[in-house]
C-alpha cells in the first residue's frame, strides 16, 4: 500500500532551491515516528536534498539515469513509477512517498492514505504539491499543532483515506 507524508504550505508549496523553507521540528520528529522501519520511496532531487541516508529506513530513489549510483545497503535505484505502482500500490505492507513535487504529482492516483501536515502561512517557492480532490478523500484524524518557542509557525496534522 503507497502512502504520501508531506508539508504543505497554506498556498500549496513543498519547497524551493532543492530545500524546505520552513523551520518546524515537530513535523521533522512526526515524519521520522510515521516513516522509521519502513521504505521510503523519493524522487532524485529530493534525495540530494536531505543531509543523507535516512536512519533506519529503507530507500527507493527514482530516476532516470542509469548510473545514479548510492553506495549503501539502504538504498536502491528505480527508474520508472510504473516499477513503484507495480512493486508497492497492492502490498500489505505499507510504503511511504516522502517527495518531492514530481513524485507526489505522479503517484497520488495510486497513493490509499495521505499524512498532510497544513503549515498554515503562504510561503514564495517553487514547488507544489499537486491538487488534492478533497471529495477522494476522508478524513480520519486531525490534530492542531502546538506553537512553541522553536515551532513558531501554525500548523495541524491531517490524516486522510482515499474512499
Ligand atoms: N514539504 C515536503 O513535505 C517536501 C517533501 C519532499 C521534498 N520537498 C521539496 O521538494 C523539492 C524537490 O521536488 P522536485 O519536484 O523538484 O524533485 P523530486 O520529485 O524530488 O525529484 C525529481 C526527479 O525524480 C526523477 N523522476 C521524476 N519522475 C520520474 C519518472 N517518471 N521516471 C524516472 N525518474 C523520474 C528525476 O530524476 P533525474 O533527473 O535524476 O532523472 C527528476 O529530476 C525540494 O524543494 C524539496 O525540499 C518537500
Amino acid at each position: 500500500m503507497l502512502s504520501i507524508i508531506a508539508a504543505i504550505a497554506e498556498n500549496g508549496v513543498i519547497g524551493n532551491n532543492n530545500d524546505l523553507i520552513w523551520h518546524l521540528p515537530a513535523d521533522l520528529k512526526r515524519f521520522k515516528k510515521i516513516t522509521s522501519g519502513h521504505t521510503v520511496v523519493l524522487g532524485r532531487k529530493t534525495f540530494q536534498s536531505l543531509p543523507g541516508v535516512l536512519p533506519n529506513r529503507h530507500h527507493v530513489i527514482i530516476t532516470k539515469d542509469d548510473h545514479f549510483f548510492v553506495d549503501d545497503p539502504n538504498v536502491e535505484v528505480i527508474n520508472s513509477i510504473e516499477k513503484i505502482v507495480d512493486r508497492f500500490s497492492k502490498t500489505e505492507e505499507e510504503v511511504f512517498i516522502i517527495g518531492g513535487g514530481e513524485i507526489y504529482k505522479q503517484l497520488l492516483p495510486y497513493v490509499n492514505k495521505l499524512y498532510i501536515t497544513k503549515v498554515k502561512k503562504h510561503f514564495d517557492g517553487d514547488t507544489y504539491f499537486p491538487e488534492i480532490n478533497y471529495s477522494e478523500w476522508n478524513v480520519i484524524e486531525q490534530e492542531s499543532g502546538v506553537e512553541d518557542e522553536r515551532n513558531t509557525i501554525p500548523y495541524e496534522f491531517i490524516s486522510l483515506m482515499k474512499k
